[in-house]
């Protein structure tokens, strides 16, 4: 599968916003990851509805919003998103998993299963036939900055292995959190192909964009 990158741009600065898009349009980035928090799934705030419309109506690039929110079903209608975009509700978020994914759908957007650390795969069983990608998450959801759940890399693996020994080899895999340059390198080799690359990778301090994103690629690219 084609390995693609999606920035979390919580972890951009802010101060030059517009210079950051525009570099990753130069740079041909795959999507922009958007994290959005409700302060009760996870004990954060970070962006929000007026964000995602600002960023929507200036640039091309697709959209990967991740929505860190209980019941995602019911607030769907607050996001702009549709053809091409990506949106993940977790599977820990909803007692109304199958809703959430067909609205997702239903507005011609892709839709993505989140699964926090300790979520085993298996909970995603009946709802493959429905979804276009699994968000194994890297850490546990919330923050920046943090570090790597070493568990997850065989995780990643049993998911590959289960989704293309069960007719689901079209189901992408998305990685997210402490997405370092050697992190994407195990990701990569246990078959996750979209990296939510954040302040380890994609936004070293002292890199530009255009080296940052060629270092990630030469990490991620092993095949
Ligand atoms: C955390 C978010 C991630 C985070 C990634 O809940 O989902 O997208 O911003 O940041 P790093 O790459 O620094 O872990
Ligand atoms: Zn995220």
């Amino acid at each position: 599968m084609k390995k693609q990158i999606s920035p979390s741009i919580m972890c951009a600065d802010f101060f030059d916003l517009k210079n950051t898009i525009r570099s990753f349009e130069q740079n041909s980035i795959e999507y922009i990851h958007v994290d959005i928090m409700d302060g009760s799934f996870v004990p954060n705030f970070t962006l929000g509805t007026d964000f995602v419309k600002k960023l929507k109506a200036n640039t091309f690039i697709p959209l990967d919003i991740h929505l860190m929110i209980n019941e995602p079903e019911s607030k769907l209608d607050w996001f702009e998103f549709g053809e091409g975009d990506y949106v993940a509700v977790h599977f820990e978020s909803t007692a109304h998993l199958h809703k959430a994914v067909m609205a997702i759908k239903s507005r011609g957007a892709k839709a993505m299963v989140a699964i926090n650390p300790a979520t085993p795969i298996n909970v995603l069983e009946a709802i493959l036939d429905d979804i276009d990608a699994v968000l194994v998450m890297t850490v546990n959801p919330g923050f920046a900055g943090q570090k790597l759940v070493k568990s997850t890399i065989k995780k990643i693996k049993s998911l590959r292995e289960y989704l293309d020994a069960n007719g689901y080899s079209h189901i992408e895999i998305e990685v997210d959190g402490n997405v370092s340059f050697e992190n994407a390198a195990l990701m990569s080799e246990a078959s996750a192909n979209i990296f939510v690359a954040g302040t380890s990778s994609i936004f070293t301090k002292g890199m530009d964009i255009s080296e940052s994103a060629k270092k990630l690629r030469e990490a991620i690219d092993i095949e």
